[in-house]
């Protein structure tokens, strides 16, 4: 029987489902395991489930010389060297696809919350600092209905996030290196822009695009001083595509006026300059987490490693 570890917990039934097929060790008490110790746990196994948390370099790989597939629980897999593991022959699957509306809502809820000051809100209602029942001029803050939004990267969940903006009457721009159909553009009722005219003209700025080299600091100090001082910048992509020391000196400074973030550099680590700002609304990566989205998540990387260890071609590949 081949042997597989689920690198971090899971669903009681998932991990059951893969018991009937294969020879399983499972981190059910979900416990972040350490390089080491995952290089240790994955020596003699044939597959691995994957958060974006279990970074899987090509050291790791060279101590696990049966390993056959790395079957990531995300869509995102910038924590796998992909080019070592297609070297040594490992697939490396993901989940994309069952996320997108998930991810998009939480998008959503960070561009409200940052927009309409909810997280300040609610803060200031629990600490007992509601002093004067109704102000005139108390709590503002900015409408999205009618407001620019500023989408980099359309990809299946840019495109799930435009599906929300059109119930707000929004004016939509978007930069991607690929560029919609005319006919798609038109339906979806999104303007191409580059990404300059993007930065400066958008109230909103909704990060929407991968990791990679390419993307490391995509926003960063120059970026945010082309943004209105009124805009709001989301990201619920990936930590290291925003510069966090840039951003915090923008928030603090009043360069930009908020944020909505649920990725950060070197997470669970929050750069601390967040901490104290009210202007920025902090969630710890949630955005696909739902129990529907998270089972189906889970189902999905499931199906990718049984086939490659069956023999077949899984339905996620990514090399
Ligand atoms: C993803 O799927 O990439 C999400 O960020 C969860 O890890």
């Amino acid at each position: 029987m081949k042997k597989i570890l689920i690198a971090r917990g899971v669903f009681p039934e998932v991990a059951e489902a893969l018991s009937r097929r294969f020879e399983v060790e499972h981190n059910a008490e979900d416990r972040p395991l350490a390089p080491d110790e995952l290089a240790r746990r994955l020596a003699d196994k044939h597959g691995v489930m994957t958060t974006v948390m279990d970074r899987v370099d090509d050291a790791l790989m060279a101590r696990c010389p049966e390993l056959k597939v790395v079957s990531n629980i995300a869509v995102g897999y910038n924590n796998v060297d992909v080019a070592a593991a297609t070297k040594r022959g490992i697939r490396v699957t993901n989940t994309p696809g069952v996320l997108n509306d998930t991810t998009a809502d939480l998008t959503w809820a960070l561009l409200m919350a940052a927009a309409r000051r909810v997280a300040e809100g609610d803060a200031h209602v629990r600490a007992g600092e509601w002093k004067v029942a109704f102000g005139v001029q108390a709590f503002l803050g900015v409408d999205v209905h009618h407001a620019t939004l500023g989408i980099m990267g359309m990809g299946r969940i840019g495109r799930a996030v435009v599906r929300r903006a059109s119930g707000f009457d929004m004016r939509i721009l978007y930069n991607d290196p690929t560029r919609l159909a005319e006919g798609d553009e038109r339906a979806m009722g999104v303007t191409f822009v580059e990404r300059e005219r993007l930065l400066a003209e958008a109230d909103f700025v909704l990060v929407m695009v991968p990791y990679s080299q390419q993307t490391h600091h995509l926003i960063g100090a120059a970026e945010l001083a082309k943004m209105k001082p009124t805009a709001i910048l989301v990201n619920s992509a990936r930590g290291g595509i925003v510069d966090d020391a840039a951003l915090v000196e923008a928030l603090r400074t009043g360069r930009i006026a908020g944020a909505g973030l649920d990725v950060f550099e070197g997470e669970p680590n929050v750069h601390p300059g967040y901490l104290g700002l009210r202007n920025v609304v902090l969630t710890p990566h949630i955005g696909s987490a739902s129990r529907a989205t998270r089972i189906a998540m889970c189902n999905t990387a499931v199906a990718n490693l049984t086939a490659v260890l069956e023999g077949r071609e899984p339905p996620n590949p990514v090399n």
